[in-house]
């Protein structure tokens, strides 16, 4: 397997003393030129961190990540990073928050005339691909949630980053909207050719999307399991109803519980709704 993106005994520690906090122990991964993989895991397991220390957003305190076949030290063009908040500038239309990446570089280094108009044909591209075209003039404010995050991933995309970083980008999404978002990633990230690492606390998105699925423990955080996702590479929304499906996402699930201690305070509850003399355990 080529990797174009390499985690090697990767640590990341915050604080000292009483406060330290080993968000990041001993973390190995190698992930492939076009895979989706999904990091899954309890609140609190360092999957932010892992994503933040992917983008170059933080520093490791051990170990070392390659991206595109050279060391992470800060973030690069080659890193494309969605959050789940949008982070769009409220005062730039849909258009110009799309290309501002661009206008960065303009500003920043030498940019013939041609670069500036391959810009722009990008830019309109991207428009068109993200179902946007109707709102290029638009101001974040006067869009949904679903279509903001749409601005937000066109804009990522817009410098062709190799790798597009997400974490938890449609968390705040109704149901329905999510489910839309999910084949439209697909189908841009397959268009673009772009290597995918998208953080999410669900496990159904998580195999949906990924093609394996990394479950993260935590205390300190490390990566527990990895399972390969056993589903033809075109999904569509009635594969969530196949046995295969269920059966790694009962799986999955299983694992968080026991691996974040879930698990022991519902055995814990059960103990004691039987101590109390309750007919019916709730749980
Ligand atoms: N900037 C920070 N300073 C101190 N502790 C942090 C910081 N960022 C994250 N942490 C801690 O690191 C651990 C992992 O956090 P995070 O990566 O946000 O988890 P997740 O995204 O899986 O919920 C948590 O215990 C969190 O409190
Ligand atoms: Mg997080």
């Amino acid at each position: 397997m080529s990797s174009v993106l390499s985690c090697r005994a990767v640590g990341k520690v915050f604080g000292s003393g009483r406060s330290r906090v080993t968000a990041l122990e001993n973390v190995c991964l190698e992930i492939a030129h076009g895979e989706f993989v999904t990091l899954v895991g309890a609140s609190g397991c360092g999957k932010s961190t892992l994503l933040r220390t992917l983008a170059g957003l933080e520093q490791t305190t051990s170990g070392q990540i390659d991206a595109a076949g050279a060391p992470v030290t800060g973030p690069c063009t080659d890193l494309g990073m969605v959050f789940q908040n949008y982070s769009l500038y409220p005062w730039l239309t849909v258009m110009q928050n799309i290309k501002f990446p661009r206008q960065l570089g303009v500003h920043t280094r030498d940019c013939t005339s041609g670069d500036v108009e391959a810009a722009s044909g990008r830019a309109d591209a991207l428009l068109h691909v993200m179902g946007l075209d109707n709102v290029a003039s638009a101001y974040p404010s006067q869009l949904s949630g679903g279509m903001q995050q749409r601005v937000a991933i066109a804009r990522a995309l817009m410098t062709r980053p190799r790798i597009l970083l997400m974490d938890e980008p449609f968390g705040a999404l109704d149901v329905q909207t999510r489910e839309v978002m999910h084949d439209l990633i697909l189908h841009v990230c397959s268009l673009e050719g772009c290597t995918v690492v998208f953080v999410t606390h669900d496990v159904e998105e998580a195999i949906y999307l990924g093609q394996r699925v990394v479950l993260m423990a935590p205390r300190p955080g490390r990566i527990d399991s990895i399972y390969g996702v056993p589903l033809p590479a075109v999904r569509s929304q009635e594969i969530k109803l196949t046995p295969e499906f269920r059966q790694l996402r009962a799986k999955i699930l299983d694992r968080i519980r026991e691996t974040s201690g879930l698990r022991t305070d519902l055995e814990l509850l059960h103990k004691l709704s039987r101590s109390n003399g309750a007919r019916d355990p709730l749980l």
